[in-house]
């Protein structure tokens, strides 16, 4: 984390958004940064949702959290299949940690659900350290190997996009 990126994580664990777009989540892929970027807007009005009071803000929180969820899932899965027909050479370990991190979430979300073990600013701070702690290490390696591939001519946005 370069110290930009320190200083933005600091100011907005303290003061309005829970996580910021920046270039530690690029992937230079288009497609995926508008995804990725729908993910922080998704996250940041869950987050704020749980700001508001547990009590009053439950069936927004609830449908904040659908919401993500739901939008985890299909990106997940455009993810995924573009990975296959980019033959991306990490392709089964990078699926298992999609439906891996997809079951943590829908876990957690029951036990929160449920009462137990979350508070809700803690429940949405392990989803962002989750999502983005994915997007972060794991998304960057197939970012590598679509900019190597891009320079050699082995790939194109075709067919990355697969249109
Ligand atoms: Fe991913």
């Amino acid at each position: 984390m370069n110290s930009k990126d320190a200083l933005t994580d600091s100011l907005t664990s303290s003061t309005s958004d829970i996580v910021v777009w920046g270039d530690k989540y690029a992937t230079g892929i288009k497609l995926i940064d508008q995804q990725h970027r729908e993910l922080v807007d998704l996250t940041n009005n869950l987050f704020h949702a749980c700001l508001d009071g547990e009590q009053a803000a439950k069936p927004a929180f609830m449908e904040a959290m659908h919401r993500m969820v739901e939008y985890v899932r299909f990106h997940f899965n455009m993810e995924t299949e573009m990975l296959e027909r980019i033959k991306y050479p990490g392709f089964s370990e990078h699926k298992k940690l999609h439906e891996t991190l997809i079951k943590q979430i829908l876990d957690a979300a029951e036990q929160f659900k449920e009462g137990k073990k979350f508070v809700p600013n803690h429940f949405v701070r392990t989803l962002k350290d989750w999502v983005f702690g994915h997007i972060a290490i794991h998304d960057k390696f197939y970012a590598s190997y679509v900019t190597e591939q891009k320079k050699k001519g082995l790939l194109n946005d075709k067919m990355i996009n697969g249109s």
